[in-house]
């Protein structure tokens, strides 16, 4: 299957098929990401990296993924660093950044930014999170972490727990799990349930999906939890916010239902939704989960560009 010089702006843009390729060469990837096996693949290549809101996860295993494949990065990590910041467009700065590099990776708070920047640039754009819309990349892996961890996504039962309104991440997510044969569980504060057009194009899938108010009442199911933090930098209202702070924490006691091989898994940042004493259970998977970012953004890198193994 080629993805050479395919934008990624979301995870609609990829069938399950495609999605499989990439998870595959993702496996392929790991000693590489680890620095045991050493591939020069993507040498004279440039990525330009440009994350107008703050990331840690996602702007340095993009760097470190192009790194460890012999690439060059160039990268942006403060609006007010460029010409931005005297009124140039997104669109002229895209042109700009499609001349200076081979692939864009843009991080941007406006939903909707990630497309209009594949649509000035003939290099590929991937989306690594446009406001609340999504972030493709943190699906792949999140996918991979679930078959790493799991064996298998298809028939999961897989509870996705938190911020499910504004948290991106989990938007791509329930689609995603949905086309690998996975039943989702929604649990969230009323006011931040799964928005109606996810939870629509879920069931138009064929997706079997739950609604909870409190994670007790579906933990003992569960074969993955995944867990979000409340997007306050998404509040309109700071009001809003300070109703549904602290709303849900995953702790060894809320755990203790749990089957012995759920596994934990979260985007990260975390805030306090996961209290860190649940970091030394087997439970707990969301660093290795972080670390799959490199071999799933490395698989991406290389089938963009044309990169082979
Ligand atoms: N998961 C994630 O997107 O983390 P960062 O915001 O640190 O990139």
């Amino acid at each position: 299957m080629n993805l050479k010089n395919m934008d990624v702006v979301s995870i609609r843009d990829f069938n399950r098929e495609q999605i499989e390729e990439i998870l595959d060469l993702s496996r392929k990837m790991v000693p590489y990401a680890r620095g045991e096996k050493v591939s020069r693949m993507l040498d004279g290549r440039i990525l330009g990296n440009l994350f107008f809101e703050p990331s840690t996860r996602t702007r340095l295993s993009f760097e470190s993924a192009a790194n460890r494949l012999g690439a060059r990065v160039i990268d942006v990590s403060q609006v007010s660093t460029t010409s931005i910041s005297k009124g140039e467009t997104l669109a002229d700065t895209i042109r700009m950044v499609e001349a200076y590099s081979d692939v864009i990776v843009l991080r941007h708070p406006h939903e909707g930014a990630a497309r209009l920047a594949a649509n000035f640039s003939s290099k590929p754009v991937i989306n690594a999170g446009d406001g609340a819309g999504s972030h493709p990349t943190q699906t792949l892996l999140d996918l991979f972490t679930v078959q790493e961890e799991k064996g298998s996504i298809d028939g999961m039962n897989v509870v996705i727990l938190g911020d499910l309104k504004y948290g991106r991440t989990v938007h791509s997510l329930a689609e995603a799990l949905t086309l690998f044969g996975a039943k989702l569980t929604f649990v969230a504060p009323p006011a931040l349930q799964m928005p109606l057009e996810t939870v629509k194009h879920v069931e138009s899938m064929g997706g079997e999906i739950k609604i909870a108010s409190d994670m007790k009442d579906v933990i003992s199911d569960a074969d993955v939890l995944y867990v979000t933090r409340i997007q306050r930098e998404r509040f309109p209202d700071p009001t809003e916010y300070q109703k549904v702070a602290g709303m849900y924490r995953v702790d060894i006691d809320a755990l203790r239902e749990a089957k012995k091989d759920l596994i934990v898994l979260h985007p990260l940042p975390r805030i306090d939704e996961i209290d860190p004493e649940v970091d030394a259970t087997p439970h707990a998977c969301y660093f290795r989960q972080a670390f799959n970012g490199i071999p799933v953004r490395m698989a991406l890198l290389a089938m963009l560009l044309g990169g082979e193994l």
